[in-house]
């Protein structure tokens, strides 16, 4: 009954279901520093707009039920708010995307979901689907939202106001410097 084949499919089953079960993963393309309302924010946070209450908000993620999320994260508040395609929440703990000497980020127009070479991904969704950073100007603000390229639009759902949607929008980009020169000093 116990045979070795039988033990192989049971492992592969095991397998399957463990990924199945494990979900969201983390992309490990950029630096995120785990952060809460007892830290400081990291010098080299990355800006990404500012809400209707007047707050700048920074690039953030978020595990959140199978999902990573963008987030937008308020160091005043020691908080991040953030959002599926359908419904928003908000967290004491996230994650901050920065940058260093040789990887900075930027904002650039985009849309339809539009796959921009080195986009800057959360981390995957319940679907298995790369998650993507983005912002659009609605609710008095500009709002960093959820992009899940098959739907083709930025999502902002923030508070208590109605949800926003654009297929035109900016998409957060890496981009690669090489190091200044540093002379040497002996
Ligand atoms: C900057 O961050 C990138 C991405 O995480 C990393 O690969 C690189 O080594 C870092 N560079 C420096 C100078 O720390």
């Amino acid at each position: 009954m116990y045979s070795y084949k039988g033990l192989i499919i049971v492992t592969v089953v095991l397998v399957h279901l463990v990924t199945l079960i494990k979900g969201a993963v983390y992309s490990t393309d950029d630096k995120w520093i785990l952060a809460d309302r007892t830290q400081d924010l990291p010098d080299e946070a990355v800006l990404g707009g500012f809400d209707s209450d007047g707050y700048i908000n920074y690039v953030g993620r978020v595990y959140y039920v199978n999902n990573v999320l963008p987030a937008r994260v308020v160091p005043e508040l020691g908080r991040a708010t953030f959002n599926t395609d359908e419904a928003n929440f908000a967290t004491i703990t996230y994650e901050v995307l920065v940058s260093n000497a040789t990887v900075s980020y930027q904002w650039i127009r985009s849309f339809d979901g539009f796959r921009e070479k080195n986009a800057v991904s959360v981390g995957t969704n319940v679907a298995n689907e790369r998650v993507f950073v983005c912002r659009i100007r609605c609710a008095g603000g500009v709002f960093i939202g959820t992009l899940y390229p098959s739907k083709r639009r930025c999502i902002v759902k923030y508070d208590n106001l109605q949800l926003y949607e654009s297929d035109k929008y900016e998409i957060l980009v890496r981009q690669r410097q090489v190091a200044p020169f540093m002379p040497f000093a002996l």
